[in-house]
């Protein structure tokens, strides 16, 4: 039995939801450490699609504990409509808890996210609108109400009015919008409260107990590295630490109890929302790999920007992850697109580089290196068995393999639960 980390490996939308689910199967708990509903994880199981934004993906499966850890901020309302829509379609959600410490996304943070971006104007960051930035603004500067304060009702009372003093004045005065009544969200809040409350507890216990007792335990990445608040490209990131180092205070438990880190990647790369993109392709190829791929987001629906395979980025993950190994999502997209192009390096000022830059003035001047490999036009969808692939596809997850100095465990073929080869 062991301890893995699952993670988003480029900008998100890897295909995380759909390999937790896999490996929830076999797992006893899985638990979400980062990120909120700006989350959308897709998974496809028995004909219906479920597009989870803050249930741990591992709720499909009725023996599976699902942990919302601390290091997750929740949206009230959006886990209640999630909650009913699980339980509408017979899946139980009683083997859900959510950590007595995650904060709440309150609805100033929700207009404070709009506000703030629609004030950068062209240099906004393309946020989901969610309020996630502004509730770890919250978390961070140590105003915020958490789960425990939200079913606390007298408590609650107090912080929201000692919040919408300030809120109000920002929301006013800065930015020239509409301040929040008290009373009508604390109606409305203490209603989702009540509901919630069954959930809420120290969930640290019972995840250190399971891995002491043996259990499989998986941690649902959310988001991808490259939008880490810490190792992304700043300031065109999300607001959390969605590294597997953020796995830890986002759960509450030591670096000693993990096993394996997976990385997640797509074979190609993907964006949504602004930011530097160096292989962004802005041409027929991108379209048709937007098109193959369904590339649209989960969360907002927005078309997601596409490009070619780029090792350096990987190179990236597996070094700041310590990656163990890797799943490489989506390889079926990029069938029938012609000769297909894999980033191995960038050039900047006529030397060669191959660590991913820290700074978006250095990122800007990096042109991608590219190595062209034969493409192939087979479906390759109902495919179980690596070696019955065509040969220029088990040539490029070899070479991606190689570029990236760490083992690939399985690829994807498709979106179904039955649709990875193991490698
Ligand atoms: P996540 O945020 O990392 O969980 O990924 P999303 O769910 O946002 O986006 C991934 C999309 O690709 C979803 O629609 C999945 O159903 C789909 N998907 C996952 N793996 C594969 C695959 O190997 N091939 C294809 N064609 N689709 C996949
Ligand atoms: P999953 O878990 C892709 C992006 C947004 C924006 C930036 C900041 O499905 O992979 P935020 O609302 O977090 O303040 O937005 O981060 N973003 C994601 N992109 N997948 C996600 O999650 C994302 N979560 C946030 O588009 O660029
Ligand atoms: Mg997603």
């Amino acid at each position: 039995m062991s301890t893995k980390v699952v993670i988003g490996a480029q900008w998100g939308d890897e295909g995380k939801g759909k390999t937790i689910d896999i490996l929830a199967a076999k797992s006893d708990v899985v638990v979400r450490t980062s990120g909120g509903n700006n989350a959308g994880h897709t998974i496809e199981a028995d004909g219906i699609t479920y597009k989870l934004h803050l249930m741990p993906s591992g709720i499909l499966n009725p023996g599976t504990l699902n942990i919302i850890g601390m290091g997750v901020v929740v949206d009230p309302k959006v886990l209640l409509e999630e909650i009913d829509g699980m339980e509408c379609q017979g899946i139980s959600t009683k083997n859900l808890k959510i950590d007595a410490r995650a904060h709440v996304i309150m609805p100033y943070h929700i207009a404070l996210d709009g506000l703030s971006e629609a004030a950068r104007g062209k240099g906004d960051i393309g946020t989901t609108k969610k309020g996630i930035g502004p509730c770890y603004m919250d978390k961070t500067e140590r105003s915020g109400i958490r789960m425990c304060d939200l079913i606390n009702p007298e408590k609650f009372k107090t912080m929201v009015h000692e919040n919408l003093k300030i809120k109000n004045k920002i929301i006013e005065l800065v930015y020239g919008g509409t301040p929040f009544d008290e009373n009508e969200i604390i109606e409305e809040y203490s209603a989702y409260a009540k509901r919630l409350a069954p959930y809420v507890t120290d969930t640290t216990p019972i995840l250190y107990d399971s891995i002491k007792a043996q259990k499989e335990v998986l941690f649902e990445g959310a988001q991808g590295i490259l939008l880490d608040i810490d190792l992304g490209t700043y300031p065109y990131v999300t607001s959390s630490h969605p590294i597997s180092g953020g796995v830890c205070v986002g759960s509450g438990i030591g670096p000693t109890m993990i096993d394996e880190c997976i990385g997640i990647l797509k074979g190609y790369t993907t964006r949504v929302g602004n930011g530097p993109f160096p292989t962004e392709l802005d041409d027929e190829i991108g379209e048709k790999i937007r098109q193959n791929g369904h590339e649209f987001g989960t969360t907002t629906g927005r078309p997601r920007r596409t490009g070619w395979f780029d090792a350096v980025i990987a190179k990236y993950a597996v070094r700041t992850n310590s990656l163990t190994s890797i799943v490489l999502n989506k390889i079926d997209p990029l069938g029938g697109i012609g000769k297909i192009k894999i980033c191995t390096a960038y050039e900047r000022n006529g030397v060669l580089i191959n660590d991913f830059p820290p700074t978006l003035e250095e990122l800007a001047e990096c042109k991608p290196v590219y190595e062209e490999l034969d493409g192939w036009t087979e479906d390759i969808s109902d495919i179980k068995d690596f070696r019955l692939l065509p040969p220029a596809v088990q040539k490029y997850v070899h070479r991606i393999e190689e570029l990236c100095g760490c083992k690939i465990s399985s690829i994807g073929v498709g979106p179904g639960r039955d649709q990875n080869i193991d490698l």
